[in-house]
C-alpha cells in the first residue's frame, strides 16, 4: 500500500537507526537523548502506585484536557495567566503534533533554528509546512537574520528551544530572549517554545521564558520526561485559552484523553516532600557528567575540536576545526565499529544537509567510566 504523500517526504530516521545499532553489545552510546535510568524517582512514586487500587475512578474515561487536580497544581506552579490555560499531553512531542494538526496548513511557513530538534522538524514536515531556517549564534538565534526572514516572508510560527538547546546545548541570553519576543510581536509570528530541559540547569541563573515577553502570541511546551521519566509520556501545552480549546478538540480526536492513572502518579511525585531533593541530585549528576565529558574531550582531542561548556541539559556540540577534512556522517559509521555512537550534525537540519563537521554528544546517560572510554574511542577515530 502506498503511504500518504506527506509521509513519503520524510527522510528515514537516522537517529532510530543509530540508536538500534548503538544498543548492540559493547557500544557506548552518546547518541540518544536519554536521561540517566538510575535517576528515575521510582521510590518517590512507590506510595502512589500502591494506592492505585483504591482509586477506581482513575481508570474510567475522563475529560480530554487532563486530570483536574494535576491541572490545578500546574497552573499554580507555572503561574498561568488568567487569559491562558493548560492541556496535558503525551510528552511534549504530542504537543508539537497537536499544534501542527490544529494550526498548520500545507505551505504555512515555520522558522526553525539551524540546527534544531529532529522530532519537531519531522512534525512540521509531516504537516507539509515550509521550513525556513535561522542560524544559531553563541547566545541564540541570529536576530538580524530572523528579522530579515520575518520582514520578507509571511511566517506563521517560530519554533525555538531557549533552554539547553537540542542539539547544541546552548542557553539563549536575556537580550536574545527579549529580542525574539519583540520581533515576533512586531511581525505577528506565534512562538512555539519547547522547554523540556528547562529544569535541568546546573549553573547560572534561570532566565525568563521567551514567551513571558509576548504571552498573547506564544505556546509553551513542557515535559516531565527529563525530570521524572520519559516512559510515563507526560507533558503539557500552555497557551491562550481559545487556542487550548482548539487543541483539546484535536487531542480528543487523536486519543480521547491522556492516561489518567499516570497523571495521578505524577501529581503525587511533584507534591512529594522529597521531589525538590530529587531535582538537586539530578542536576548535580548531570553537572558531574558534563564536566567529565568536557575534560576528557579537551585532554584527548584538544586543539582538533571546538566544544563549548553548557549550563544545563543533556548535550554537548562538538565541531572539528579542520571542517573540510571529515564528514561526521561517515565518521559515525566508523565510530560505531570502534564501539562509540554519536549523532552527526546534519541530522538536525531540515534536509539532512550541512553541519558536516559537527556532532551531538549526550552526557546524561553514560556512567563516568563509559564517558572516559567512549571519548577515548572517539578521539582515536577523530
Ligand atoms: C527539544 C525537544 N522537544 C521535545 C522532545 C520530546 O520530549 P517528550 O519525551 O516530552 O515527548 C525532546 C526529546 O528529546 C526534545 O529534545
Amino acid at each position: 500500500m502506498n503511504a500518504a504523500s506527506a509521509i513519503q517526504i520524510l527522510k528515514p530516521s537516522y537517529i532510530r537507526e543509530i540508536l538500534s545499532a548503538s544498543q548492540s553489545n559493547g557500544v557506548i552510546s552518546f547518541a540518544g537523548g536519554l536521561p540517566a535510568t538510575e535517576s528515575f524517582p521510582l521510590d518517590l512514586m512507590q506510595q502512589a502506585f500502591n494506592d492505585l487500587t483504591q482509586h477506581s475512578d482513575l481508570f474510567q474515561y475522563a475529560q480530554a484536557q487532563g486530570y483536574d487536580p494535576l491541572l490545578t497544581f500546574l497552573r499554580q506552579s507555572y503561574q498561568t495567566l488568567d487569559s491562558h490555560d493548560l492541556l496535558m499531553t503525551s510528552g511534549s512531542q504530542q504537543g508539537l503534533d497537536l499544534i501542527a494538526r490544529g494550526y498548520i496548513n500545507p505551505g504555512d511557513k515555520v522558522v526553525v533554528e539551524y540546527p534544531s530538534y529532529l522530532g519537531a522538524l519531522q512534525v512540521f514536515q509531516l504537516a507539509q509546512a515550509q521550513l525556513l531556517t535561522v542560524p544559531q549564534l553563541g547566545e541564540g538565534p541570529d536576530l538580524s537574520k530572523l528579522q530579515q526572514l520575518f520582514a520578507s516572508q509571511e511566517v506563521k510560527f517560530f519554533y525555538l528551544i531557549a533552554d539547553f538547546h537540542n542539539p547544541t546545548g546552548i542557553c539563549y541570553s536575556l537580550q536574545v530572549r527579549q529580542g525574539i519576543a519583540k520581533l515576533c510581536q512586531q511581525y505577528q509570528v506565534t512562538i512555539i517554545e519547547d522547554a523540556p530541559y528547562r529544569e535541568l540547569r546546573f549553573s547560572g541563573e534561570t532566565l525568563p521564558l521567551v514567551s513571558s515577553y509576548y504571552p498573547q502570541g506564544a505556546i509553551v511546551l513542557r515535559s516531565f520526561s527529563k525530570i521524572a521519566c520519559p516512559g510515563m509520556r507526560l507533558g503539557s501545552i500552555e497557551a491562550p485559552r481559545d487556542w487550548i480549546q482548539q487543541l483539546i478538540t484535536v487531542k480528543q480526536i487523536s486519543d480521547i484523553h491522556l492516561n489518567t492513572v499516570l497523571q495521578y502518579v505524577l501529581l503525587q511525585l511533584l507534591t512529594h516532600a522529597e521531589f525538590p531533593g530529587h531535582l538537586l541530585k539530578l542536576r548535580q549528576l548531570y553537572a558531574d557528567r558534563h564536566d567529565l565529558m568536557l575534560e576528557q574531550i579537551q585532554s584527548t582531542m584538544g586543539d582538533r575540536v571546538t566544544v563549548m561548556p553548557v549550563s544545563g541539559g543533556m548535550f554537548l556540540w562538538l565541531t572539528l576545526k579542520q571542517q573540510s577534512a571529515v564528514n561526521m556522517m561517515n565518521l559515525a559509521s566508523q565510530a560505531l565499529e570502534a564501539g562509540v555512537a554519536f549523532v552527526p550534525g546534519a541530522v538536525f537540519t531540515p534536509d539532512q544537509d550541512g553541519l558536516y563537521a559537527s556532532c551531538r554528544l549526550n552526557f546524561s546517560h553514560s556512567s563516568a567510566a563509559d564517558i572516559c572510554t567512549g571519548i577515548q574511542r572517539l578521539a582515536k577515530i577523530i
